[in-house]
């Protein structure tokens, strides 16, 4: 499994039964305006919701609300194994070696933050080099230039090639510079580039750094395995793979985050409180200060059950077949310009650009026809700018789209095409 980049090469998936996967995603069955069916494309941004999850978070506010690890009667007890139990069930989703380095965090963003205030707070000092890439989010751009305006960090950025590639060579030549971190996506939410993950992470820990993967948008597509990985980091949100949004992970090696200071302070973090001082909690209370996301938690539980459910090299063999036709037809379109490599380097993404026309134009044009498409840098400006452009129209591909929504995308843009003459 390590030697592959996609899951879908190296294994002889079940065939996804997309009319079924449609059924439990209530969302999909309304009309955008009368007479007007949603053609959802934008899982990348968020994913719509399985009926499994809404019912689960829907349950335990009928039936089991209470706070969490506070009460010792029945609903406390009842919740605090719900909350506690869907960790377990995310930490086996991700193999992670146990539940207690599963953190909750608000999302993938506040996830990095953590490691940011944390982690890098402790460990970095003046001159000292953090590597990351020209593909990242700005989530896992900002974080690091606030800390190099503390504290006088570098930065350096492994480039992008014109296919929509990190280029490795140049990675393993900043590697000479001793970087104390290098932390990446795993996933280019506008290229979709899956990037080598487990290469990338062998080669900075040779070159003695840690390692920290922004797997926002791997973990909802491919199966992840943290510990094959061997990534120190790794950080998702509930939202982009199904669950519902406010809820994200922060996985870390137990040592790292044993050894790291706890983040936020309040309750629930801490396992004695005098009037001057405190002493944290242990693992993964040490970072889950104040009543978190219960319900959220749970539904996440309720999200990657549904995922494990369906199988992931299933999920990613569909959004392949899916993807590569979307491609192919896009490309067929005069004045489209595609970004990002070929579709067996990538994930469910189709960002483009058409000549002479602005990507929110386009997008809204779409909506006319209930095709919900994302248009602007998508929280990407750097990667917009070394392509020479403000922004692109971006469709995405998750397990419940179909190769007839992508002809109404295409559809759509002739219709944008003819509207501009
Ligand atoms: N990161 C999300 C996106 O790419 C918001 O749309």
């Amino acid at each position: 499994m390590a030697a592959c980049v996609l899951v879908f090469l190296c294994v002889d998936p079940m065939k996804l039964d997309v009319t079924k996967t449609r059924k439990d995603f209530p969302i999909l069955e309304r009309e955008v305006r009368p007479g007007v069916r949603l053609t959802y494309l934008d899982s990348t941004a968020t994913s719509q919701k399985p009926l499994s999850v809404i019912q689960t978070m829907d349950d335990f506010y009928r039936m089991s609300n209470a706070n969490i690890h506070r009460g010792v009667h029945s609903l406390a007890e009842e919740s605090t194994t719900l909350y506690e139990g869907a960790r377990e069930r995310i930490a086996k989703f991700i193999n992670s070696a146990s539940a207690r380095q599963v953190i909750y965090t608000r999302n993938t963003t506040e996830s990095i933050n953590l490691v940011a205030y944390s982690w890098a707070r402790a460990n970095l000092k003046q001159g000292d080099l953090v590597i990351l890439t020209e593909m990242e989010h700005h989530s896992n751009l900002v974080p690091w230039h606030m800390l190099q305006a503390e504290r006088g960090i570098e930065l350096d950025f492994v480039p992008v090639t014109e296919d929509g590639l990190l280029d490795m060579e140049t990675y393993k030549t900043l590697l000479s510079r001793s970087p104390k971190l290098v932390s990446f996506t795993h996933m280019s939410n506008v290229l979709g580039t899956i990037n080598p993950a487990a290469e990338i992470i062998r080669l900075a820990h040779a070159a003695g750094a840690i390692t920290l993967v922004d797997g926002a948008q791997s973990a909802p597509h491919l199966q992840v395995d943290v510990q094959d990985l061997d990534a120190d980091f790794f950080a998702f949100s509930a939202h982009k793979m199904c669950g519902p949004t406010g809820i994200g992970v922060l996985y870390g090696k137990a040592a790292l985050l044993e050894s790291m200071p706890p983040f936020l302070g309040g309750g629930d973090m801490i396992r004695e409180v005098k009037l001057r001082s405190f002493r944290a909690n242990s693992l993964p209370h040490k970072f889950e200060a104040g009543t978190p996301a219960i319900a959220e938690a749970i539904g996440f539980g309720a999200a990657v059950d549904y995922l494990a459910t369906l199988g992931m090299e299933n999920i990613a063999a569909h959004e392949h077949e899916v993807t590569e036709y979307a491609l192919e037809r896009l490309e067929e379109i005069p004045g489209v310009k595609l970004f990002g490599p070929s579709a067996d380097k990538k994930g469910g993404v189709a960002a483009f650009t058409l000549d002479g026309i602005h990507p929110h134009d386009v997008a809204q044009i779409l909506d006319q026809d209930g095709i919900a498409v994302r248009a602007g840098h998508h929280c990407a400006q750097p990667l917009h700018e070394k392509f020479g452009i403000p922004a692109t129209s971006r469709a995405s591909f998750y397990l419940y789209n179909t190769k007839e929504e992508v002809d109404m995308l295409v559809n759509g843009i002739y219709k944008v095409k003819k509207m501009f003459g």
